[in-house]
């Protein structure tokens, strides 16, 4: 019997609705035991702008340090628009990415039998799917220096960004690639623009030569991200992991998302190295829609992504993949149930809200045990 400890960081606009649907679920959990959480909760972002001015507080950063997990909402809306750019919402989010070293994110885009229907492609072309997206998360042009905005003069601006990989993060993030591929279906494929970039000529050269390093078990194919992007599109389950940076991370998942018919469904797993001592990895969970202000607190934003994200925990942080497979079948059986929050209803059907989709879940659970 053991007793782990969760941050949640709720966050903005739709974040504190969904994480609705983590609190139902660890409920459950915690009356079952015999493992159970404890859970203390923060601001981040817009929310933690309001109350002391920073987007994350120093406080705030010891306890995600301290915690087994950390469970984020989402942050950001246009309420901050005009806030300064280093204590925009945004910035509390990437302050936690890069402080605990969360180099590792784990997207997968699954299409749940129930909704082939509500992707925007052809439900042949997704029927089944079941992909991974692992972006790099702490490097790139996210954090590369410089970064700025100077006046050059006669009413001109430049703006730099910096697009920098070091080998150590190509390798790490190429290596866990290679390992989750050995969990699945044994493929990769990295996406860079070695065309044009000298980063993704180094990360085709580090990759290549990760793989060459013990790895030759895994197929590893290469892909412009452009053309990644495209075939994304065109024919997706050509797919099984797909490796890349930052950036294109980023495009490509919202693009995967929509595969799965809404962005609503795509959890994420960001995850440290493993602790040399103890082999503990320091993780935080969010799912890979936005805050989306437009429809906060009207109890109709969808909780599955955030309900996934933190099965992903119990898989990835607490190695309680019995529960993670149950809450994952407990998502399948409320779909194939005819349950739908509106962003997933097909028109003319009756949709539930947030906190009906969470219960639902907790009832399936319940069900099945
Ligand atoms: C994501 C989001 C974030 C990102 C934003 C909120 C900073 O779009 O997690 O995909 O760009 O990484
Ligand atoms: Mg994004």
């Amino acid at each position: 019997m053991t007793s782990y400890n969760l941050l949640l960081l709720p966050g903005d606009g739709i974040g504190p609705e969904v994480m609705g649907g983590v609190r139902k679920v660890i409920g459950w959990i915690n009356a079952r035991g015999p493992d159970t959480f404890e859970v203390e909760e923060d601001l981040v972002g817009g929310a933690a702008y309001d109350d002391h001015g920073a987007s994350i507080s120093d406080a705030t950063m010891d306890k995600a340090t301290a915690a087994d997990a950390v469970i984020f909402g989402a942050v950001g809306g246009p309420k901050w628009d005009a806030v300064p750019y280093d204590v925009r919402p945004e910035a509390g989010l990437l302050r936690l990415r890069k402080d605990l070293e969360l180099f590792a994110n784990l997207r997968p885009a699954i299409v749940y039998p129930a909704l082939a229907d509500a992707s925007s492609l052809k439900k042949e072309l997704v029927e089944g799917l079941d992909i991974l997206i692992l972006r790099e998360l702490t490097g790139g042009v996210y954090f590369g220096e410089p970064k700025e905005i100077t006046d050059i003069g006669n009413g001109q601006k430049r703006a730099v960004d910096t697009q920098v990989y070091d080998t150590y993060e190509i390798e790490r993030i190429a290596r866990a690639a290679f390992e989750l591929a050995r969990t699945r279906q044994g493929r990769v494929c990295s996406m860079e623009k070695r065309n044009v970039m000298k980063s993704g000529v180094l990360w085709n050269e580090v990759v290549t030569a990760t793989h060459a390093d013990g790895y030759e078990d895994v197929e590893l194919t290469h892909m412009l991200a452009d053309a990644g992007g495209m075939q994304l599109v065109r024919a997706p389950k050509q797919f099984d992991v797909i490796l890349t940076d930052n950036l294109f991370g980023d495009m490509l998942s919202d693009v995967a998302a929509m595969l799965t018919g809404s962005l609503g469904m795509l959890p994420s797993a960001s995850l440290g190295a493993p602790d040399a001592v103890t082999g503990k990895r320091k993780a935080l969970y969010e799912p890979v829609h936005g805050s989306a202000p437009d429809i906060a607190g009207r109890d109709i934003a969808n909780p599955i992504a955030m309900i996934a994200s933190f099965a992903m925990a119990l898989r990835y942080s607490f190695a309680m993949t019995d529960l993670a497979d149950r809450v994952e079948a407990a998502i399948a059986a409320v779909l194939a149930a005819g349950k739908r929050t509106a962003d997933i209803a097909a028109a003319g059907d009756e949709a539930i809200g947030t906190e009906a989709m969470g219960d639902a879940i907790v009832a399936a659970l319940e069900e099945a045990s």
